[in-house]
């Protein structure tokens, strides 16, 4: 299985979310084949909005930039894993530049209308629905809930229905960066390993005690309100 993992965050491998995504895929079976691509050292022009990709036979977009190769990488992948940080509320600017320079991965949309509530379903190549897609989040609120609820709410349409791709939202990210080893931080990523070699081993989901159980901060708020307030008055980069 060839896998792609997506790093949106403009930390590139400082990223907090980073580490929790290489806690998921160390789960993975040692024949997969990994790959990465940190969008943030590309050049990812944004969408004009012109829709030659759509008029085009072929689907080419007219801007030459990096998306030539990362939608090559994307085509390849049986795996898609984006990461990255929680930006007000959604996923953050590169990452949303790629998402629409990827509408020529779906036919022209002609007013259709779904039965089921699905909408941008028609795909050029519908092998694009056979790839297993992973978001993993990381944000600094307290809790997951409410701040991914809009992002939850993208990714549903986006991906045609929530069954369609597995979430991995984690609250408290400041203290998952590789510069915080606590005994909480290395059971919480010893918790997302395993959730890796479970998705893998189960059909490419998460149980639900498994997602209820990564879905649980590592500190409580109080906890977390001391450690945070250490870091800023320390003032750690
Ligand atoms: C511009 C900006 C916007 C952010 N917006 C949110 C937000 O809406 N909700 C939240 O809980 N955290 C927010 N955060 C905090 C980050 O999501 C959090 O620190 C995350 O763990 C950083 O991940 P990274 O190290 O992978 O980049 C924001 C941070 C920045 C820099």
């Amino acid at each position: 299985m060839k896998v792609l993992i997506i790093n949106a965050s403009p930390k590139m491998d400082r990223s907090n979310t980073l580490n929790i995504t290489n806690a998921f895929v160390s789960g993975f079976p040692e024949d997969y084949e990994i790959n990465r691509i940190d969008i943030y050292a590309k050049d990812i022009k944004p969408c004009r909005g012109c829709f030659c990709c759509w008029a085009s036979e072929d689907a080419t977009c007219v801007i030459k930039d990096d998306m030539t190769e990362i939608m090559a990488e994307i085509m390849k992948a049986d795996i898609i894993i984006e990461s990255f940080p929680l930006y007000f509320y959604n996923m953050p600017s590169q990452l949303k530049a790629m998402t629409d320079r990827c509408l020529s991965f779906a036919v022209p949309y002609g007013g259709s209308r779904s039965e089921d509530g699905r909408t941008f379903d028609i795909m050029r190549d519908p092998a694009i629905f056979d790839k297993k897609f992973v978001v993993i989040s990381s944000c600094g609120y307290v809790e997951p809930e409410p701040v991914f609820t809009a992002l939850l709410t993208h990714y549903d349409l986006i991906c045609c229905g929530r069954d369609r791709y597995t979430a991995i939202l984690c609250a408290e990210g400041q203290i998952l960066s590789n510069a915080r080893e606590t005994r909480q931080v290395r059971n919480y990523l010893e918790s997302i390993k395993a959730a890796g070699s479970e998705y893998c081993a189960n059909g490419f989901k998460l149980s639900e005690e498994t997602q209820r159980k990564i879905a649980i901060p590592c500190f409580s708020p109080e906890g977390f309100r001391t450690i945070m307030n250490a870091h800023w008055k320390y003032g750690e980069s």
